[in-house]
């Protein structure tokens, strides 16, 4: 989907769709939407008043244009809720309705209008819209034959932003912004939808170099011979098990000169976990092809980075792998020594997420950073706390965990903190090794990240456990069934927030 903020008269622009975001609480019709409404011989109005179109954040209606006097064919109202709780996320799923209704009725034109009216400042409108639209549009359609399918599914291919008189170049610049991100994001959707027998952690690291090709970022892949000469022994102890080779993949974009500190992320990239040798029940296990989703997040995130060209540097780290049972794999009662040396007793195999994280945050730690952050598909127990509707957020450090937060609030990629006390760690203590990979049972989510903070030294971290967020039904009107690539547009603003 192309995205366009163009110069133009809403009443006169022709388009075969216009969406109007109107408000429940907005008493009257005012100013475009009034004269809009004129056009439409009042057809607007008639719809509030008889209660069929309340503008609230469900409502939807298509009308047609009874003559030739509004340039639109068709306007689409789409409720908005409250004027006073209006924020960019209203917009973004404002946005995505109408790209979902244009493409019920096979429509690939939309022009949304986006104007001075709205309780928000212009740029982060426009952003919003953007991405609400492009996201969207999203599909996962490259493995459809389209045998036995009588109509594929049209997609959206221009969303038009009218109504800034001056689309001036900040609006459009943002809009384009939005764009980046919300691509970025469908990309790491992509990756994540892709099947673990075409997506092995070697065709991940494939896809993660073309990629960087493409944008201009610096890859690196390690195979297990460069993974055993950096040491990384819990990531390849996690390989064993399978006849798929690891990789641990590397991404590099220098913005900001070689002398600033770098900020790394760190994805976990399990193309498969099956649990190992602690196999999980069959029910559900296919879900753990999504075990990569903060992986994708990470590769995207640094596409788009580069892609807009932020003034940092920024490094992206994925320890790639499945998680198999055989009888080369990971035991239960096995003890690995990790890149940083310390020894863990492997007490369950599926705890594998923290394992090859462990190896990769002792490599983050090698580019002496300002900051880390993580994202991992990592515990069943954040599903319980969370549900789908926030990451679950840990941190060594408060200032970065307020950063994150307020990124995740901006995006709509929300998070919400739990505590990482002292008193926890007691559960990973083990009586052969340093630490244990599980903790029990109870605050399944913080003695997790309790075992990443064993790794990550001094440095400023934050750890975003995605398990509940990184796919799921489709109930944001802007996501579908399966991956939603969370959180690559929090890490792609919470990058920006920082240099500017
Ligand atoms: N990838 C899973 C976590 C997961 C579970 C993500 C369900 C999404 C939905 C992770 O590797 C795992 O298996 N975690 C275990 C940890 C346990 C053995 C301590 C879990 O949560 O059950
Ligand atoms: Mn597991
Ligand atoms: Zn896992």
């Amino acid at each position: 989907m192309e995205v366009d903020a163009v110069r133009t008269d809403p009443l006169r622009h022709e388009t075969p769709m216009l969406a109007l975001p109107l408000f429940e609480d907005d008493e009257r019709l005012e100013g475009r939407v009034a004269a809009i409404d004129e056009r439409l011989a009042g057809l607007i109005g008639r719809a509030r008043s008889a209660g069929d179109f309340r503008g609230r954040a469900e409502d939807l209606l298509l009308l047609y244009r009874p003559g030739r006097q509004l340039g639109a064919e068709r306007v689409v109202l789409v409720g908005m809720g409250k004027r006073q709780e209006c924020q960019e996320e209203a917009l973004r799923r404002a946005a995505a309705r109408a790209v979902r209704e244009a493409e019920r009725i096979r429509v690939t034109r939309l022009s949304f209008l986006v104007d001075a009216s709205l309780p928000v400042e212009a740029e982060r409108a426009a952003q919003a819209v953007a991405e609400g639209g492009v996201l969207a549009a999203w599909r996962f359609r490259e493995l459809k034959t389209g045998a036995g399918e009588p109509e594929p599914p049209v997609e959206v291919e221009l969303l038009e932003l009218v109504g800034w008189e001056a689309a001036s170049a900040a609006v459009e610049r943002a809009a384009g912004e939005g764009s980046i991100g919300a691509g970025a994001e469908n990309l790491a959707r992509t990756l994540a939808a892709r099947p673990p027998n075409l997506e092995t952690p070697a065709r991940l690291a494939e896809m993660a170099k073309d990629i960087a090709e493409e944008v201009g970022l610096k890859a690196t892949i390690l195979d297990p011979v460069g993974i055993l000469a950096e040491e990384m022994h819990a990531l390849l102890a996690v390989a064993r098990g399978s006849q798929e080779e690891p990789r641990f993949i590397i991404l590099e974009y220098l913005g900001a000169g070689d002398d600033a500190r770098p900020v790394v992320l760190v994805g976990k990239g399990l193309t498969f976990d099956a649990g190992g040798i602690s196999i999980k029940p069959a029910k559900g296990m296919e879900e753990m092809k999504y075990d990569m989703s903060g992986g994708a997040a990470v590769i995207a995130a640094l596409k788009a980075i580069a892609e807009l060209r932020l003034e940092a540097n920024v490094v992206g780290l994925v320890p790639a792998t499945e998680n198999l049972p055989s009888g080369s794999a990971l035991k239960p009662s096995d003890v690995i020594r990790t890149r940083a040396g310390k020894t863990v007793e492997v007490v369950n195999t599926d705890a594998e997420g923290r394992l090859v994280l462990a190896d990769a945050l002792a490599y983050a730690l090698s580019y002496d950073p300002a900051a880390i952050v993580d994202a991992a598909t990592l515990t069943g127990s954040c599903v319980v706390a969370l549900g789908h509707h926030a990451s679950g957020l840990l941190s060594n450090d408060d200032a970065l965990l307020e950063e994150i937060r307020a990124a995740g609030e901006r995006t709509g990629e929300r998070c919400w903190p739990l505590p990482l006390w002292e008193d926890y760690r007691r559960q990973l203590d083990s009586d052969v090794a340093d630490l244990m990979n599980v903790g029990g049972r109870p605050a399944g989510t913080i003695t997790a990240a309790g075992f990443l903070k064993e790794f990550v030294g001094q440095v400023p971290w934050a750890h975003l456990d995605i398990a509940g967020t990184a796919w799921g039904e489709g109930t944001a009107p802007y996501h579908r069934k399966g991956p939603t690539g969370v959180p690559a547009r929090l890490f792609i603003d919470w990058v920006k927030s920082r240099v500017r």
